[in-house]
């Protein structure tokens, strides 16, 4: 069983945390919570403790146990320290490393993984100062999960809502058994993710609305199962997955020379990316002027990037290839076809036209369709949740041992 030491901070965010504690014992973790004094205000210590069938740590001078050093202890028997919500204040603490409560002097003496899920008013979390601790916590390592944007508990709308409890727990629980979860160690795994932009001139471009969500889940899954990933990323706001080795890209062309080149010996490439299917053949390098009479523009097809590895692959069994199509009619029919025409071994369909998923969306509803006929609907879930359940599906049959020659 894996340990999780949960950090709960005060943050209105940690009414979700009951709900967080349920999730990752049903997950198969031991979850012990450390509460600092503040969060005591927004969640009861007996709920947790209830949940969690452990008793809660809070004081560091009135340790529940008499014997050991408890903030050493605790840190010790953790997989993983999970500190969701996360407020500016503990973040803060975490980067200046302060240790002036239970919960900032175990992030000290943790060795283990440590995953962060900041919550707090999108100003707060725009400020300078929450952005530069964030910065300090990646490069150290430190996995920062969310925020999400939208209505937020002080009426404003923007970046700083605490991830849903099921997104967190997925990333939890992956990378709280990465050690025995390694199950694409030793594999080299290409993402691409985001948008293409190609230049209409010297300031305008044709590009399409993908966040990049569905494709940096994807790295960090694989990451997580012990992969060596090469992400390559169109234009996107989200920060690079701490591990990867990321490509940023921004036409066609550059993200198929990425792809093509870091595909070279791999052994498994999921196109995530929506990439732009039509390119200008010669953008002017200047702003084009308006003009009363409209403007003609010829648009040529752009490089089909899944569908050159295919050609390149052939009958070989290297790499997997996988592919995304987001569609808004006749879905199934529509992925299986360009399944069958760019020689992909699965295709994730996508319908961009529903509440939900496709672009922009945290949560994403796909049919997996396999080139040997199946056909799987899968319910709404996180994009993390179906990046998790795509990666355990294609390392159980392509590269287990039980998948044998065939994989
Ligand atoms: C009603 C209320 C809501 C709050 N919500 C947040 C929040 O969402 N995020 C945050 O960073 N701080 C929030 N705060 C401020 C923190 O509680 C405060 O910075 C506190 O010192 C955090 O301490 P802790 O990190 O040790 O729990 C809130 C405070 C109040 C009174």
């Amino acid at each position: 069983m894996v340990e999780v030491l949960l950090g709960v901070t005060g943050c209105i965010g940690a009414y979700k945390v009951p709900e967080l504690v349920r999730l990752l014992r049903a997950g198969g973790a031991g979850v012990t919570v450390v509460m600092t004094r503040n969060a005591g205000w927004f969640v009861t210590e007996g709920t947790l403790q209830t949940l969690s069938q452990r008793p809660v740590y809070g004081d560091m001078f009135h340790p529940r146990t008499a014997d050991g050093i408890e903030h050493i202890d605790l840190a010790r028997r953790a997989d993983l320290l999970l500190v969701a919500p996360a407020t500016a204040h503990t973040l803060a603490s975490f980067a200046g490393g302060l240790a002036d409560d239970l919960l900032s002097t175990i992030y000290l003496a943790s060795a283990c993984p440590v995953m962060v899920a900041p919550a707090m008013n999108s100003f707060m979390y725009q400020h300078s100062a929450v952005q530069a601790n964030l910065e300090i916590l990646r490069r150290r390592g430190v996995e920062v999960v969310g925020p999400g944007t939208g209505e937020l508990a002080c009426g404003e709308s923007g970046p700083g809502r605490l991830l849903e409890p099921a997104d967190i727990a997925a990333k939890a629980l992956a990378l709280a058994g990465g050690k025995t979860g390694q199950i694409l160690a030793g594999l080299n795994v290409v993402i691409s993710s985001g948008p293409t932009r190609e230049p209409l001139d010297g300031v305008r471009f044709l590009s399409n609305p993908a966040t990049g969500r569905m494709g940096h889940a994807l790295a960090e899954a694989a990451i997580h199962r012990g992969a060596t990933v090469t992400l390559v990323s169109g234009p996107t706001h989200l920060p690079d997955p701490a591990g990867a080795r990321v490509v940023h890209v921004t036409r066609v062309e550059e993200m198929r020379h990425a792809i093509l080149e870091g595909s070279e010996g791999s052994d498994l490439v999921v196109m995530a990316a929506a990439v732009g299917d039509y390119r200008l053949a010669r953008p002017a390098a200047g702003k084009l002027k308006k003009s009363a009479r409209g403007l003609d523009l010829h648009l040529e097809p752009a490089p089909d990037i899944l569908a050159e590895l295919g050609r390149r692959r052939g009958s070989a069994p290297r790499p997997v290839l996988v592919g995304f199509a987001a569609e808004t009619d006749d879905l199934v029919l529509n992925a299986r076809r360009k399944l069958e025409a760019k020689n992909l071994d699965h295709i994730v369909a996508n319908p961009v036209n529903r509440a939900g998923a496709g672009f922009g969306a945290e949560t994403n509803q796909v049919t997996l369709i396999s080139r040997n006929g199946d056909t799987d609907s899968w319910p709404v879930m996180s994009k993390s949740q179906v990046a998790a359940r795509l990666l355990d599906h294609l390392a159980g049959v392509h590269f287990s041992a039980a998948a044998g020659t065939e994989g």
